[in-house]
């Protein structure tokens, strides 16, 4: 965007009530010529902040935050100057004046983002389209109705449906006069074949920005093989540790409740909208980021976890709540019973059942040292030193050594332990640690003789690891679901999560291995290098090792549909149907494993 001239500046600096405008985020009362609030940007109780109407200025005493309307609507919107100056402009009505005469050429990079802009919103209200009003995407539609999302939020969301015909979208955008190299370019084709849409036949969930401008979009699977959602990778528009997505719909409530619900995904956030409960939003496929909570930080006073209730649910509420206790916001966490995330409550027990697990939500601190006594023995010393050392990092976190002292002190009453212990332990929590890890090594070193046992699957995975820059292509060819072996999906597991935290490399992979095993087994085979390829054989590796687990997912499909065959009478018309599903099936699978063992034969 060009430079926008003084004068707009001024005028826009000139027309803005400040009073009325701050008044928007915090409630103010007039003291002699000033007036006086609690302060919007951090948390407090009595009013620090105060506004001068004469000077057009804001300060606040607590926490030092101050400036001109501009200024504020910058800080509290997170916008840029310019954006922040077109907002108040278009609110006072003034037209915004750009400085010079060539206010034509404008930023390139600005140019190129709203150029993008409009191409997502278009495609977006195509996918919508098709899932609202077409014969293709009505499948659909009765998927999302069938799980109980209303009309409203389809709508609200834009929620929508890309056609299965990969090259459709290139010819259709084609013909709305967008350029071929700017499509290539634009992220919703595949690299390596630009004519093939990225996103086909999935459910569509476009991401938006804070200013309701489509950005990116997610892709839920809805039948076939592949990953659950697909995902629009990094751009100029799009950066997803800063992007949440539903802030747009969530942010007016967040700020309005002081508070906000992070859930793990899209179809999480759309179920508490839908309850009416509008301030969840969820981070992208990725672990919550501190860029993320910081887009909320100066809002709330309150922040509620809604992970899902499994394992990696509960392992990134503990890191989500380290994050918001560093930045110094109360946390807590809801519960959730009867159902693994918030869709599947609403859709099994109603919009009541939501609202009451936001009331009952309890403290982090709670939830920990409950979670804690869980994971670990808590009836034998061991298993109370290991609890209270995870239970460390969150009193570190702590901001004042009140909360870090009444903590300690909870720590002590709930697993009974000595305070003098306790303290000693904390002061001393790096010593513990390690003593505790020399234990558990000298067990391993106990239990060595039986030595680990690698199958097919696992060793795959191995070669998978020693060429960790080639898993992006394995993920588009499996799922979790393709594996047997309980290694290799471990491995499979931590990869995918590498992957969609954008760091690829061993100490990420290693810190997100959770069986013990295959922390050995890859730090041995790493450091041996047996699987390392050179550069010239990396890519036929990849693409053998994934033939390897394809084949015995293939394979057990099969297996599992020739039973299916045998039981099935073919006695009755549905039956016979039935059948010739399930032959059709096995005829598929069937080419598909001749074809691999023809093309093996000839290369
Ligand atoms: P979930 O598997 O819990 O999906 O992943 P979901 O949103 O609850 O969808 P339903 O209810 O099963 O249909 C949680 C989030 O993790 C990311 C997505 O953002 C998803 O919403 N994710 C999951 C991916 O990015 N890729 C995947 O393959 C799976
Ligand atoms: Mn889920």
């Amino acid at each position: 965007m060009a430079k926008i001239s003084s004068s707009t500046i001024d005028e826009v600096n000139a027309r803005t009530d400040i009073i009325s405008l701050i008044g928007e985020y915090t409630r103010l009362e007039r003291r002699g010529s000033d007036w006086w609030g609690c302060c919007p940007f951090h948390n407090e109780k009595t009013p620090s902040f105060h506004v001068v109407p004469d000077k057009r200025m804001y300060h606040c005493f607590g926490c030092g935050q101050g400036g001109s309307a501009i200024n504020f609507v910058m800080e509290i919107e997170k916008l840029s100057f310019t954006e922040a100056v077109v907002q108040l402009a278009k609110k006072t009505g003034i037209e915004v004046v750009y400085e010079g005469a060539n206010f034509v050429q404008e930023n390139p990079l600005e140019k190129r983002k709203d150029e993008i802009y409009d191409l997502y919103s278009r495609t977006s209200g195509t996918f919508h389209f098709f899932l609202t009003q077409s014969d293709m995407g009505k499948f659909a539609f009765d998927y999302l109705i069938s799980r109980g999302v209303s009309k409203e939020i389809i709508e609200k969301f834009q929620l929508g449906y890309s056609p299965s015909d990969r090259t459709w979208l290139k010819k259709f955008l084609l013909s709305k006069n967008y350029s071929n190299e700017f499509l290539n370019e634009s992220g919703l084709f595949s690299k390596k074949y630009p004519d093939i849409a990225f996103f086909s036949d999935r459910l569509m969930f476009p991401i938006f920005n804070r200013k309701n401008q489509v950005v990116a979009f997610g892709g839920r699977i809805l039948h076939g093989e592949g990953p659950k959602y697909l995902n629009s990778g990094e751009m100029i528009q799009y950066k997803k540790g800063e992007t949440l997505y539903a802030f747009n719909f969530a942010k007016e409530t967040i700020r309005k409740e002081k508070s906000v619900i992070f859930c793990e995904g899209y179809m999480d956030v759309i179920a508490y909208h839908q309850a009416g409960i509008t301030n969840a939003v969820a981070p992208l496929g990725t672990a919550l980021t501190e860029g993320q909570v910081k887009l909320i930080s100066s809002f709330v006073d309150t922040v509620y976890l809604s992970l899902d209730s499994d394992d990696a649910g509960q392992n990134a509420t503990y890191k989500a709540i380290l994050l918001c206790r560093k930045l110094d916001l109360p946390v807590k966490v809801i519960k959730l019973e009867g159902g693994k995330d918030p869709s599947e409550i609403l859709n099994k027990f109603g919009l009541q059942a939501l609202t009451n697990a936001i009331n009952d939500a309890i403290i982090d601190s709670d939830f920990l040292l409950s979670a804690l006594s869980v994971k670990y023995n808590i009836g034998t010393p061991d298993g109370k030193t290991k609890a209270s050392l995870d239970f460390f990092p969150y009193v570190d976190a702590l901001s004042s050594d009140i909360q870090k002292d009444s903590c300690l002190e909870k720590l002590c009453q709930t697993y009974n332990l000595k305070p003098e212990a306790v303290k000693a332990d904390f002061n001393n929590r790096e010593n513990a640690r390690n003593r505790i890890q020399t234990s558990s090594i000298n067990n391993n070193i106990a239990n060595k003789t039986e030595e680990i046992k690698l199958n097919a699957e696992s060793r795959a995975m191995l070669a998978v690891v020693a060429n960790i820059d080639y898993f992006s292509q394995m993920r588009n060819c499996l799922s979790v679901d393709d594996f047997e072996d309980a290694l290799a999906r471990d491995m499979f597991i931590a990869l995918e999560e590498c992957y969609r935290e954008g760091s690829m490399n061993y100490d990420a992979f290693l810190s997100k291995c959770t069986d013990e095993r295959v922390q050995k087994i890859v730090t041995k085979s790493v450091i041996s290098g047996e699987f390392t390829s050179s550069p010239e054989t990396s890519q036929q590796t990849i693409e053998d090792c994934i033939w390897v687990i394809k084949k015995n997912s293939l394979e057990r499909k099969r297996d599992r549909l020739v039973n299916q065959i045998r039981q099935c009478q073919g006695n009755t018309l549905e039956e016979q149907q039935k059948l010739d599903l399930l032959l059709n099936e096995k005829i598929s699978i069937d080419l598909e494993l001749n074809n691999r063992k023809k093309k093996d034969a000839i290369g």
